[in-house]
C-alpha cells in the first residue's frame, strides 16, 4: 500500500504569501513519494487502498529546511572561543592565521570517514528536529582535493541517511595561507580548476564566495560568479557579515539565490535585492556567537517584501549551533523575527534561498512528501520553547524517518 492518509491534523501549508496557510482539522494524503491531496476533512479523498493515520489534533509543517551550514569539517575551535571571551575579535583572530585556517589545517589532515563520523552528530541533531533537507558548503579545503572531499562527504551524508542535501561550492571563503599575497592567483586556482573540477563530478549546486576584508573584494568575488554563471551554477554569497562592502548588490547582479549575514546591509542596498527575488537569509547563531551588535536591517527587508530565511549557519568558529528550533528561537528573540516569519524561514523561504520552491517548502499536491508531525497544537511554540524536541513524525519522500505512532496529544 502506497498511500498514506494524515487525518486530524493542524497543518500549516506554508502555501499562502505572508502567512502560515494554515488548515483546521484538516488531512493529507501522500502516494508514493508525492503530496496527492490536502485540505479540510469533510471534502477528503476515498479511502480504499489508503493507511490511515490519526493525527490527534497535531501539528504537521513541511519538513524543515536548513539552508545554510558549513557542518562538514575537521576539529573544533574551542579555543578561539575562549579567546574571544578574553576580548579578542573574529577579524583579529583570523588575521592571525587562526579562524577558518585552522578549521582548514584540520579538514585537510582527516580522511572521508573521519570527517564523516565528525559530521554524523550535527547532521543527526538536525535530523531529529524534523530537518528533511540541508544545505552544507565546503570551503575548509581551499585546494581542489580537499573541497572535493568536502562535498563527497555531503554526498554521503546524502546517501547515508537518506536526507536531501544540497552541496555547495565554497572554495573561496579564505585564502589558504601557501597563497598568501597572491588571492588573485588562488582565484584563478578556484574558477580555473577546483570549480570546475568538483563540478566535473556532479558535487556542486551552488557557488557561494565569502565577500569581506578577511576573506574576498568584489572583482575576486565577480571572477568566481562569472565562472558559475558560465558553468550554468546558481550563486550565493556571505555578505556584510563585518562590514558594508556592496557584496548584496554584486550578488544580486548574478541574480543571486541568496545573500547571507547582511548584518551591515544597508537599508538602500535591500531595494537593490527587491526586484530580484534574492532570498536574504538571516544567521542568527553567528550573530550570537560573535556577540555583534548590528542588526541586519529587518524593517526594509519587510518593506520591500524581499523574502527572508534563517539557517543555523552550523559551522566550527562563529556558530557551532546544530539546531533548526534554536535557530528559530535566536531569531525571533535577537532580530524580532515573528513566529510566523521563523516558520517561513526555514521553510518555503528556505527553499527559494536553495532554488528548490516548486518541489519543496510548503504542502501542496504535487509537491515532494517531507512532512513533519510535531507533538503540539500551536505553531508559534516551535520558535517559543527553548531546549524541548517536539517532533513526534518525519516523512521524507513519502518514506517515515521517524515513525508516527498514534495517541492523543
Ligand atoms: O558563515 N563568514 C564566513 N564563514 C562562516 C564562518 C566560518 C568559520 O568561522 O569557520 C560563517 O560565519
Ligand atoms: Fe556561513
Amino acid at each position: 500500500m502506497s498511500k498514506t492518509l494524515l487525518i486530524n491534523a493542524r497543518i500549516a501549508t506554508m502555501a499562502d504569501p505572508s502567512s502560515l496557510g494554515l488548515l483546521n482539522n484538516a488531512g493529507l494524503l501522500v502516494d508514493g513519494d508525492t503530496i496527492a491531496w490536502i485540505g479540510p476533512m469533510a471534502d477528503g479523498p476515498d479511502n480504499a487502498d489508503t493507511q490511515i493515520i490519526n493525527c490527534g489534533g497535531r501539528l504537521i509543517t513541511p519538513g524543515l529546511i536548513d539552508c545554510h551550514t558549513h557542518l562538514v569539517y575537521g576539529g573544533d575551535r574551542a579555543d578561539e572561543f575562549e579567546q574571544r571571551l578574553e576580548g579578542m575579535t573574529y577579524a583579529e583572530i583570523s588575521r592571525r592565521g587562526g579562524g577558518i585556517r585552522s578549521t582548514v589545517t584540520a579538514t585537510r589532515e582527516a580522511s572521508e570517514a573521519e570527517l564523516l563520523n565528525q559530521s554524523r552528530p550535527r547532521i543527526e541533531q538536525l535530523l531529529n528536529e524534523g530537518v528533511t533537507t540541508v544545505e552544507i558548503k565546503s570551503g575548509y579545503g581551499l585546494d581542489c582535493e580537499n573541497e572535493i572531499k568536502m562535498l563527497r562527504v555531503a554526498r554521503q551524508v546524502e546517501t547515508e541517511y537518506s536526507v536531501r542535501v544540497m552541496k555547495t561550492f565554497l572554495g573561496a571563503h579564505a585564502l589558504p595561507e601557501e597563497y598568501i599575497d597572491r588571492a588573485d592567483d588562488y582565484i584563478s586556482l578556484v574558477c580555473d580548476q577546483m570549480l570546475p573540477q568538483a563540478h566535473a563530478e556532479g558535487l556542486v549546486d551552488a557557488v557561494d564566495v565569502f565577500i569581506e576584508s578577511i576573506a574576498f573584494d568584489l572583482p575576486q568575488a565577480q571572477r568566481v560568479f562569472e565562472t558559475a554563471n558560465a558553468l550554468g551554477l546558481p550563486i550565493k554569497a556571505h555578505v556584510e557579515q563585518l562590514s558594508d562592502m556592496g557584496g548584496a548588490l554584486l550578488a544580486s547582479e548574478f541574480d543571486a539565490l541568496s545573500v547571507d549575514h547582511i548584518e551591515y546591509l544597508s537599508a538602500e542596498d535591500v531595494c537593490g535585492l527587491a526586484d530580484k527575488n534574492t532570498v536574504a537569509v538571516l544567521l542568527p547563531g553567528a550573530f550570537y556567537v560573535l556577540r555583534e551588535t548590528q542588526l541586519p536591517p529587518i524593517k526594509a527587508l519587510r518593506e520591500q517584501a524581499v523574502p527572508i530565511a534563517i539557517a543555523s549557519d552550523a559551522n566550527p568558529g562563529s556558530s557551532p549551533l546544530n539546531s533548526i528550533l534554536m535557530t528559530m528561537n535566536m531569531a525571533c528573540t535577537l532580530f524580532s523575527l515573528t513566529p510566523v516569519e521563523a516558520l517561513r524561514g526555514v521553510t518555503i523561504n528556505a527553499a527559494r534561498a536553495l532554488g528548490l520552491e516548486s518541489s519543496h517548502g510548503s504542502l501542496e499536491p504535487g509537491k515532494q512528501a517531507d512532512i513533519v508531525i510535531w507533538d503540539l497544537n500551536k505553531p508559534s511554540l516551535l520558535a517559543y520553547q527553548i531546549g524541548i524536541n517536539p517532533c513526534s513524525g518525519v516523512m521524507q519522500a513519502g518514506q517515515w524517518r521517524k515513525p508516527f505512532k498514534e495517541g492523543a496529544v
